[in-house]
């Protein structure tokens, strides 16, 4: 992970480009295909390291997964049919896969061991584990079941009405997960604000009743899960990145394709609605279990805004890049209610603030957000760091597209983790 980039600004952006597979969606297709009965097909898959860590962890529970070209066959073992691993489960960067993957192994009567990288190791996991707990799951982990490592004995699982106190679909789904596994209890779980609704969405795909009002979620144990195919729509985090950069640099206009839009993921296109960007979306006319358009975004003349409230966990893996998108905007950007932001693949607060200060952005931590004032230039003749987390590598690499002079981004490899092919989309481009 420790590749430098020299990065140099750009003309315009212009063309074409189709959009990687949904981090969250892959994820869910293969844990869900997982456990399901029967083969599951995945295609547009998201080939990043992060959900490469999900096939190797399920590969490691006895479930056989083929890739090829971009499709993934998934032979499902049923709810009961994971075997005991031998070795420990490595997660890697991914907190999708840690917390997720606790929800299925607490209802399992084996043992096994999480462990992830130096990022993983500082996340905070009893928002999940202490739930499981309620429910009869045997977990431990460093400092109580804190942090990985954890280790997991499942149990005999109990339905619970859990209050969350965060918005976070990880937590959510993770509980859900865990709920189908009790015999015929239900299970409920409320959040502050409604999270990503994709698990919910899915393991109605899979065939499981799943009930989901305004800011909760419930699920009744005991029904299984029936293979299904799965297309995964494109990223809207991974696009969130061409949407900036197509607003922010002089004379583009670039045309994003198959873009995923469920609503409790689109608080990017409100934003820059808000702010005035020049931005058309088109809905794909065949809407599967999750909504797809095309996406045409144009250099803009931007004011600023505020962001706070129901629109946060809409946005929450954007805010990086939204507030590089604030620095080209006129006025102030108030990002608020975001503390979630400390507790991501890196304190996205100290990292957006930090590296965007570096290239001359006027911008401010704050408790729970940051203050951008713009329109600002921002200056190159910098070496920027994207800490190991790719939404931070990502953000400065669009970043440079504008800087007046180049950029040294170090540890650009960290990008690989949800957009692998994010360079070769960006020359694409550049005119
Ligand atoms: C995700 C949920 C979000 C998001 C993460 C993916 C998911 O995290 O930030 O990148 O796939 O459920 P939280 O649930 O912690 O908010």
């Amino acid at each position: 992970m420790s590749e430098i980039k020299n990065l140099v600004k750009v003309e315009r952006l212009v063309g074409e480009i189709d959009i990687p597979g949904d981090k969250s969606i892959s994820h869910r297709a293969v844990m869900f295909g997982s456990i399901a009965n029967g083969q599951t097909l995945i295609s547009n898959f998201l080939m990043g390291a992060d959900c490469l860590s999900t096939v190797s962890c399920f590969r490691k529970m006895g479930v056989t997964i083929n890739i090829e070209e971009g499709q993934v066959s998934v032979d499902g073992k049923g709810l009961a049919g994971l075997v005991e691993p031998t070795d420990i489960l490595d997660v890697g960067n991914s907190g999708t896969t840690t917390r997720l993957m606790m929800g299925i192994l607490a209802g399992t009567s084996f043992h096994s061991c999480i462990i992830g990288d130096e990022s993983i190791a500082r996340r905070p996991m009893s928002r999940v584990t202490e739930p499981l707990k309620m429910m009869g799951a045997n977990i431990d982990g460093r400092e109580n079941g804190q942090y990985t490592p954890i280790s997991i004995r499942g149990g005999n699982l109990k339905g619970i009405q859990y209050q969350s106190p965060v918005a976070s679909a990880q937590v959510k789904s993770a509980i859900l997960l865990a709920g189908l596994q009790t015999s015929g209890e239900e299970t409920i779980v409320t959040e502050p604000h409604k999270s990503r609704d994709h698990t919910e969405r899915m393991l109605r795909a899979f065939g499981v009743k799943v009930q989901e009002d305004e800011k909760s979620a419930s699920i009744v144990g005991g029904q299984s899960l029936q293979a299904t195919n799965i297309f995964v729509p494109g990223d809207i985090s991974s696009a969130a990145f061409f949407l900036v950069a197509g607003a922010i640099v002089p004379n583009s206009e670039i045309v994003l394709k198959n873009v995923g839009i469920n609503p409790t993921r689109t608080g990017i296109l409100d934003v820059l609605k808000m702010m005035g960007a020049s931005i058309e979306i088109i809905p794909h006319n065949e809407q599967p279990f999750e909504p797809i358009a095309d996406i045409i975004i144009k250099t803009s003349t931007l004011k600023g805004t505020t962001i706070d409230g129901d629109l946060i966990p809409k946005l929450i893996d954007e805010i990086p890049v939204i507030a590089l998108l604030a620095t080209q905007a006129e006025g102030e950007t108030i990002i608020k209610d975001a503390s979630e932001l400390k507790v991501k693949e890196t304190n996205r607060i100290d990292t957006v603030v930090g590296e965007l200060t570096k290239i001359g952005a006027a911008i401010k931590a704050t408790d729970d957000g940051m203050i951008i004032t713009g329109k600002t230039s921002l200056v190159g003749n910098a070496v920027v760091s994207s800490h190991g987390d790719h939404r931070i590598g990502m953000m400065l690499a669009i970043a440079s597209c504008i800087t007046n002079e180049p950029v040294q981004l170090e540890d650009a490899g960290a990008i690989d983790v949800s957009y692998p092919n994010f360079f070769e989309h960006l020359s694409l481009l550049s005119k």
